[in-house]
């Protein structure tokens, strides 16, 4: 755990304790200088708002943003690779890619003007987690096309931090590093964090005794009861860091250590809405819906309204002035639709971790049988508690609660430790069997 004098902010920029007024009037002269940049030098954005019938020149508040077009990664797709660029191909310093499981990737481009933003953005991140100059930052993020590995890495250097380059993979290497160079944060998905512990039981090493105080974990939905299960696994404080790839990377948002209630969105940059995923009004603060996103000062790829299809709610900012997003429960792409009844891997989660023999590696299997949706959670047993009756037993009761909880029937298969795959970077926490219609 932290030293309990990280917990007071430390270094703010002006904006993070700013007042609403004085967001608002930042946000609208940055939006309408995005809608401009957009407008004049994508033609994407220029066919899309000039057949809604909007002009840059009609945003004058911030509401008004509501009147244009929102922009979906089949626009990315459509306009692959570099379509979606707003300024000359030699300005662009940087591209990532996200692979998506069909398709071609979506790519996106940064300026060098954008890779600095993006290092602030990160390195507020970091400072919010708790992180200070001087720390050293083990990243575990993987390096490449993916924006984890690299995001985290300029962030990290940007605030004063010695960053360690791990990448993921190499498990047993991951915990030798952690071991002999001592950092006191790491960043890296919460999956990953698990195979790591699971790395240090193996070699008789227990991680509370490691020199982690920080956790930055995110690129995936997990849960509170996650958190509580990685922060006593470690003696750590563990905090989300979400973003995406078509919006900047990781950094968008982020918790502050001291509260732990939701991530604050760094709204200088990103200009958030939540959406009625249907029919795309806007709905109020408070509401639950699908978030979208307009960046606020981008050069390379601005994005306008961009669906991100992660469903969470806008709430006051409370550690600082910006407003935070609730965690993501889960995306709608990842909602499971069980024989009516809408699931998603996070209330799983959530379940079996309140079930002590219960470890935290698990896997949700869909299949159809004669046209009914069948579900199965494979869970692996605590290595305590992993003999055939007590696996028997925790399987009734995990069924029992799912049903009691969730209302699904699922079918439970309470594996041995070791059995359910491990992930390098985001897990796959969904395997779904049933055929396409
Ligand atoms: O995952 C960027 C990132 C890297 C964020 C490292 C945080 C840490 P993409 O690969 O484009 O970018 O995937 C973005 O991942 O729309 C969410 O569905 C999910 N996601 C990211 N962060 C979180 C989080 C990176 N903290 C997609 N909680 C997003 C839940 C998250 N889901």
């Amino acid at each position: 755990m932290l030293e309990k004098s990280a917990y007071r902010p430390f270094g703010l920029e002006p904006i993070e304790t700013a007042s609403r007024d004085e967001i608002a009037a930042l946000q609208l002269k940055r939006l309408q200088w995005t809608l401009g940049h957009a407008y004049e030098n994508v033609p994407a954005y220029r066919a899309k708002f000039d057949a809604t019938g909007v002009h840059p020149r009609d945003c004058k508040r911030l509401e008004d943003l509501a009147r244009f077009p929102f922009t979906t990664k089949h626009d990315l797709r459509d306009n692959y690779p570099f379509g979606m660029f707003a300024v000359p191909q030699d300005k662009i310093v940087r591209v990532h890619a996200s692979s998506g499981t069909t398709g071609k990737p979506t790519v996106v481009g940064y300026t060098q003007r954008d890779i600095d933003v993006w290092a602030d953005v990160v390195a507020r991140s970091i400072r919010a987690s708790g992180g200070r100059p001087g720390m050293k930052v083990h990243v575990a993020y993987g390096y490449g096309l993916f924006t984890g590995g690299l995001g985290a890495h300029y962030g990290a250097e940007k605030l004063g931090c010695t960053v360690i380059p791990v990448s993921g993979g190499m498990t047993e290497r991951q915990v030798q590093l952690i071991t002999d160079f001592a950092p006191e944060i790491i960043m890296v998905t919460p999956s990953y964090m698990l195979a790591i512990l699971d790395e240090f039981r193996a070699k008789g090493i227990d991680p509370r005794k490691s020199s982690l105080q920080v956790g930055i974990f995110g690129a995936e939905p997990w849960t509170n009861a996650m958190r509580a299960e990685i922060e006593d696994a470690v003696d750590m404080d563990a905090v989300d860091i979400y973003g995406l790839s078509e919006v900047m990377g990781p950094g968008v948002a982020n918790e502050c250590v001291e509260t732990k209630d939701g991530l604050h969105v760094w709204e200088d940059h990103f200009y958030p809405e939540v959406i009625d995923p249907q029919s795309g009004t806007v709905l109020p603060d408070g509401e639950r819906g699908e978030l979208c996103f307009t960046s606020l000062t981008k050069e390379g790829m601005p994005v306008i309204r961009y669906r991100t299809r992660d469903l969470t709610r806008l709430l006051p900012g409370t550690a600082r002035s910006m407003r935070r997003m609730e965690k993501v429960t889960g995306r709608s792409d990842d909602m499971m639709i069980v024989r009516g009844v809408n699931v998603f891997p996070t209330q799983i989660e959530e379940v079996l971790l309140d079930i002590e023999p219960l470890s935290a590696h698990y896997q949700i299997v869909l299949t159809r049988e004669a046209r009914l949706d069948e579900m199965e959670i494979i869970v692996e047993a605590r290595p305590d508690h992993a003999s055939d009756e007590a696996r028997a037993a925790s399987a009734a009761q995990l069924a029992r609660i799912v049903k009691e909880r969730i209302g699904v029937n699922a079918r439970c298969n309470v594996t041995v430790p070791g059995a359910v795959e491990r992930s390098l970077g985001k897990a796959k926490r969904v395997v779904d069997k049933r055929p396409r219609e």
